[in-house]
């Protein structure tokens, strides 16, 4: 495939309904498919989008191009699930052939009005000299599973003193009060976030730019979210532009959070920790969270990145999201644990035990399935997990005990490994010794979790479906289950 400017915007309609099954069965039956994660039935996924519960069901979309492993016209993609572990495929839910979102139906959130869910978005237009129009549109999900658009956008164009890379506005409400806040350039071609103010969550009045302690944190801020939990405010953001800084901020693109007072909405100021990366893996992005029916808040990241090419491009798919993970508090710092729904997904025990590891161990051979080792107590100086193994082939997990560094090394992964241009490892520091793992293997992605939420990686794998030996070597004692999922 060629994928000239041509290619990339041609809508879905043009395919004949016949040639666009095929693609979908060529898809279905290719190599990499995840079991148990989110994934496109063709093309390209990006960003979560449109995240919200509303009675009983959650509505999860996702930035979507249909017709190849490229960014080109984004469609919403619709998919909805009771538990957060089984989901629905309602197929595409916003169609982007309107002069507005003419470019693109891009990144946005979802709320509940009059009992509907309702979202806003970005439409993304490119005028005959291809320059970018941006604007901001709000529509809600009919019964029919299409979304209704309230045109014309909500806000129109880019205010005074910003680029039109002014995108993914995330409405939420306080005090009856509707807000958005929205990823923005400023002219001076540096990255921060805006904030609107509504009474009616249809007609928005700016109120100004996030007054926070990065005045200068790269060119670019997407995907903006803003919450509050126990007590304290929380943005969310993927800065664009951040250079490497010791094992921080390796991979293209971060995204990560600030943390600190409620904002201070009239005059929006934000009074803030340090920047923090949300995941310390090599393909994580764009995140997006929702209250839950109980008030757990809620987290779904795109496990990918922009610019990158992955193994599974060649059979015109690509990327996965990440699993939900409930975020909660402790000690001012953010955890994150996958959604207890998900032992849902566990079908077999293939081993469940206590158990006194001296030097190495083979306790089971899985290609999709989820290792807890709780209760570490390590007497060697390392412990190593490799999964997904074989003779030519394995992903190692190495925690390092007297510097409590913990690195994933997908370097022998499989004979594709993605972006090694930008490194082949990522390690963390964790704060506290390691004394519990939970880990998540899908046939092409792992999903590390330490110490309950303290520290998260998400990362491509890309082995042979035939690589499924699981090795532990150390000298410690610990608690191992492990399930076939
Ligand atoms: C982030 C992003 C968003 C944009 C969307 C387009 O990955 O670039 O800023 O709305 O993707 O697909």
């Amino acid at each position: 495939n060629q994928w000239t400017r041509e290619a990339r915007y041609r809508p879905l309609s043009d395919l004949a309904p016949e040639v666009y099954q095929l693609m979908k069965e060529e898809v279905r039956t290719s190599p990499w498919r995840f079991s148990f994660h989110i994934q496109p039935p063709t093309g390209l996924l990006n960003d979560p989008n449109g995240f919200v519960y509303h009675n009983g069901t959650y509505h999860l979309f996702y930035q979507w191009f249909p017709l190849g492993p490229v960014h080109g016209l984004k469609y919403w993609y619709h998919m909805t699930s009771k538990d957060l572990v089984h989901w629905f495929d309602e197929g595409a839910a916003l169609i982007p052939n309107d002069d507005p979102d003419s470019h693109g139906a891009y990144s946005g959130s979802g709320f509940i009005k009059n009992d509907q869910v309702h979202i806003m978005y970005t439409g993304n237009k490119r005028d005959a000299e291809w320059n970018r129009h941006t604007s901001q549109i709000v529509g809600h999900l009919r019964s029919d599973g299409r979304i209704e658009k309230h045109l014309p956008p909500a806000i129109p164009t880019v205010p005074d003193g910003y680029t039109e890379h002014f995108r993914d506005p995330k409405v939420f409400q306080h005090q009856d009060v509707w807000y958005c806040i929205i990823g923005a350039q400023r002219n001076d071609l540096t990255g921060c976030t805006v904030v609107y103010r509504s009474e009616d969550a249809e007609h928005w009045t700016w109120i100004g730019e996030l007054d926070t302690r990065y005045d200068q944190f790269g060119y670019m801020w997407e995907c903006p979210d803003y919450f509050e939990l126990d007590g304290k405010g929380i943005l969310l953001f993927s800065p664009q532009g951040i250079e490497p800084q010791g094992d921080r901020y390796q991979n293209i693109f971060q995204s990560g959070y600030l943390i600190g007072d409620p904002l201070n909405l009239p005059d929006v100021t934000f009074q803030h920790d340090d920047f923090v990366e949300l995941d310390f893996g090599f393909d994580f992005y764009a995140p997006q969270t929702t209250l839950a029916a109980d008030g757990r808040r809620i987290l779904v990241g795109w496990m990918g990145l922009p610019d990158i090419a992955y193994p599974s491009d060649r059979f015109n798919w690509a990327h996965g999201l990440t699993l939900p993970r409930e975020l909660t508090l402790e000690n001012q710092q953010l955890r994150q644990k996958p959604v207890q729904e998900l032992t849902a997904l566990r079908k077999e025990t293939l081993y469940a035990q206590e158990l006194t590891l001296e030097h190495h161990i083979m306790p089971a051979q899985a290609e999709t399935f989820e290792l807890e080792l709780s209760h570490l107590q390590l007497s060697s100086d390392q412990l190593e997990l490799k999964v997904r193994a074989s003779d030519q082939e394995e992903t190692i997990l190495r925690y390092e005990a007297e510097t409590k560094r913990f690195t994933i090394d997908r370097s022998k992964s499989g004979a594709e490994v993605p972006a090694v241009e930008f490194g082949t490892s990522r390690s963390i520091t964790l704060a506290e010794p390691l004394h519990t793992l939970r880990l998540f293997v899908d046939r092409s992605s792992i999903e590390v979790f330490l110490n309950d939420g303290e520290a998260v990686a998400s990362s491509r794998i890309f082995p042979k479906s035939t690589s499924q030996g699981i090795v532990l070597t150390g000298d410690a004692t610990a608690h191992l289950a492990i399930y076939t999922l």
